[in-house]
């Protein structure tokens, strides 16, 4: 039996499709999705199109993610204020493109599935951490490491950081605790070019057992960036765009290291600390411009 394990789509359509049909051909039998479905790439609607209608004809399991989140509690008006501009932007488009229906979906989706399949070790999987959607595996911190020891379940499957990577988390027992991270399918740092996709074989040398392999799987990236312009998203949340079409084109992050530059030059400036996401748009360019990272 072989699982196929999806994560942080982020609305990139033409990953997705790819990945699902690798998938199909190397005779996966069901599908476990960790979340991150839209948001960054362009027409999140045909990403979920797409969800919807493999998992009409194909046994699918879905959790939700961060970004799931966001949707469901701006539409609950839990957040405000998001407008055109790179810091909002993206995330108001996405959302201006969701259904009744989409966001209807996203609520029905648990933070946490536990994957059972008859015959195999049960394993646990999650978007960031068990306990929260935008968390990371491994964390360090103590209460942490003992929350994950207590899991019942082996295996732990999770997403959120775009990375793929296999962490064994030792005892108390005998056999460690083993933490996979199923990388990016729509946004994968370090393979750019390539979707991210983890297979789980089970096998039988001695005990059922899963063991994972990962699937890089091409796709036309270029035409994901083009669709960043005839979308319009990249008008609308300018900086943020040219980061997503950097990541995709390079496998590098930008997100964590140009906006907090861009508060640094506000904040030398005009001698005021600025909160994200209210940091103006010219400092966005600004920023921009020392990175290269502009459209
Ligand atoms: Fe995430």
């Amino acid at each position: 039996m072989t699982l196929a394990v999806l994560s942080d789509i982020h609305s990139n359509h033409l990953a997705l499709a790819a990945c699902l049909a690798a998938a199909k051909r190397r005779g996966v039998s069901a599908y476990i999705f960790l979340g991150d479905y839209i948001s960054d790439c362009a027409y999140p609607q045909k990403t979920l199109a797409l969800l919807y209608d493999w998992a009409a004809s194909h046994d699918c399991r879905f959790i939700r993610g961060n970004r799931e989140e966001y949707m469901a509690a701006y539409a609950d008006g839990k957040i405000t204020g998001w407008q055109n501009g790179s810091a909002t932007g993206s995330l108001l488009y996405t959302y201006e493109n969701l259904s009744a229906k989409d966001l209807a979906w996203f609520r029905t989706l648990a933070n946490v599935g536990r994957g059972d399949f008859p015959g195999h070790p049960p394993f646990l999987y999650c978007h960031g951490a068990p306990w929260q959607t935008t968390g990371t595996l491994p964390e360090g911190s103590p209460a942490a490491i003992e929350k994950l020891r207590a899991l019942p379940e082996g295996c732990i499957l999770c997403g959120h950081t775009h990375r793929m990577g296999v962490y064994l988390l030792a005892g108390p027992g005998p056999t460690p605790k083993t933490i996979a991270r199923a990388g990016s399918v729509g946004y994968p740092l370090t393979t750019p070019g390539q979707a991210q996709m983890l297979l789980l074989h089970s096998t039988e040398d001695g005990a059922p057992r899963w063991y994972p392999e990962y699937v890089l799987v091409p796709y036309d990236v270029q035409a994901a960036v083009q669709e960043l312009y005839t979308s319009g998203l990249m008008e609308r949340a300018p900086v943020w765009s040219a980061m997503t079409a950097h990541a995709l084109l390079t496998g590098e992050n930008m997100a964590g290291l140009l906006p907090p530059y861009a508060q640094s030059l506000y904040e030398k400036d005009t001698g005021q600390k600025v909160p994200y996401p209210a940091i103006p748009e010219p400092y966005w360019q600004k920023a921009a411009g020392v990175f290269h990272c502009q459209k």
